[in-house]
C-alpha cells in the first residue's frame, strides 16, 4: 500500500518554504529529547519551516496542536501519538483540509488508514522479542523459575503495547518464565523508580529480572534497587529499550544487563519523505528503522559514537 500522490503538490520557493506542524508528545525521556532535536535540526538543514508544539503527554493538548496546525494551513502535520486510539475525528479534520499526516514514531489505530500518509519509526513488537530472546539465552540451563517485573510505558501507547506483546510472545514458550508483576508507567525516570519500589515492596529478593520499556524507567529502577539494598545488574538483571548514552554507561558499569536499541534520529528520513511527497513521489506507508542491541561487552564502543 502507498499513497496515491504523484503530482508535485505546489511550487516551493524561498518565500514559501515547506511548512510542517510538529505536534510532539512530550518531554518524558532522553529518547524523546533526541527525537525532538533530530526533527528540528533536520528541518533547519533542509530549509523547511517547522512549527513545534509539545503536548506534555496529554492527548487533549496534542489534539489542540493538530487543530491549530490545520487552521494555519501547514503543508504537513507530523506527530508522535501519545496513545494509539482517539484520533479519528482530528485526523478526519486534517484529511478534510487536505493536509497529509506523517507519524514520526508511534502508530495509531484508526477506523480508516487513509487518515495518515506514512509511518516512520520502529518495530516495537520486534524490540520486545529481542529483549526476551536475550533473556532466554542468558538464563538457558537454569532450572529455577525466572521471576520478571515488567515496567510498562504509557498505557495504550504503541511502544508499550508492542514491547509487551513481543516479549510475551517469546517467553510464553518457555515454561520457567513468569511475569510476577507488570506495572504501568509513563516512560519517566521518576515513575520507573516509584514502580520499582512498589514491586520490591511486594516481591523483594524474589525478583530475578526487570524488563523496562525504556531507559529512563530502567535508570529509575536502578536507583530503587540500590535504595532497597540490592545490586542492580547482579542481584536483579535489568533489560531496557532505547540505548541512550545514559543506558550505555549503565551497561558499562554493570548496572544494566541488556539494551535493545530504538532509534530516535528520525529527522533526516522524515524530511526526505516530506520533500519526496511535495515532488509528487509516492511514499511507502511504513518506513521502519534498522536497530541493534547492546550488551555489557559491546556498550563501550557504541558509547564513543553515541550522540544522545
Ligand atoms: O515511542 C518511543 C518511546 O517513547 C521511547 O522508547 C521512550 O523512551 C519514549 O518516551
Amino acid at each position: 500500500e502507498s499513497s496515491t500522490q504523484n503530482k508535485p503538490v505546489r511550487q516551493i520557493t524561498e518565500a514559501a518554504p515547506i511548512k510542517i506542524g510538529f505536534a510532539q508528545v512530550g518531554l518524558e525521556s532522553g529518547w524523546r529529547l533526541a527525537h525532538t532535536n533530530s526533527v528540528i535540526h533536520a528541518a533547519k538543514e533542509e530549509g523547511i519551516e517547522l512549527l513545534y508544539d509539545n503536548a506534555l503527554q496529554q492527548q487533549d493538548k496534542q489534539i489542540e496542536s493538530i487543530r491549530k496546525f490545520i487552521a494555519m494551513k501547514v503543508d504537513f502535520i507530523v506527530f508522535s501519538p501519545l496513545v494509539k486510539t482517539g484520533w479519528d475525528v482530528v485526523l478526519g479534520e486534517a484529511k478534510q483540509a487536505g493536509i497529509p499526516v506523517i507519524l514520526s514514531d508511534r502508530e495509531v489505530k484508526v477506523s480508516d488508514d487513509s487518515l495518515w500518509t506514512a509511518y516512520i519509526g520502529s518495530d516495537f513488537v520486534e524490540e520486545g522479542r529481542r529483549a526476551a530472546r536475550w533473556l532466554t539465552q542468558e538464563m538457558a540451563g537454569s532450572s529455577e523459575q525466572v521471576s520478571i517485573v515488567e515496567l510498562q510505558g504509557t498505557k495504550d501507547s504503541d511502544p508499550a503495547v508492542g514491547r509487551k506483546v513481543g516479549f510475551e510472545e517469546i517467553i510464553q514458550d518457555e515454561p520457567g518464565y513468569r511475569i510476577v508483576q507488570s506495572l504501568q508507567g509513563d516512560f519517566t525516570l521518576e515513575n520507573g523508580k516509584q514502580l520499582m519500589l512498589e514491586a520490591l515492596g511486594q516481591h523483594g529478593k524474589d525478583i530475578d529480572v526487570v524488563y523496562s520499556h525504556n531507559d529512563d524507567m530502567a535508570l529509575g529502577a536502578i536507583q530503587a534497587i540500590e535504595q532497597y539494598g540490592l545490586k542492580p545488574g547482579k542481584d536483579i538483571k535489568i533489560i531496557s529499550v532505547d540505548a541512550t548514552r545514559a543506558a550505555l554507561k549503565a551497561l558499562g558499569t554493570g548496572k544494566l544487563n541488556f539494551v535493545v536499541e530504538c532509534n530516535p534520529l528520525l529527522g533526516p528520513q522524515l524530511m526526505k519523505a516530506v520533500k519526496d511527497y511535495m515532488a509528487g513521489k509516492e511514499l511507502p506507508m511504513k518506513i521502519i528503522t534498522s536497530e541493534g542491541v547492546f550488551t555489557q561487552d559491546t556498550a563501550k564502543r557504541a558509547l564513543a559514537r553515541r550522540e544522545y
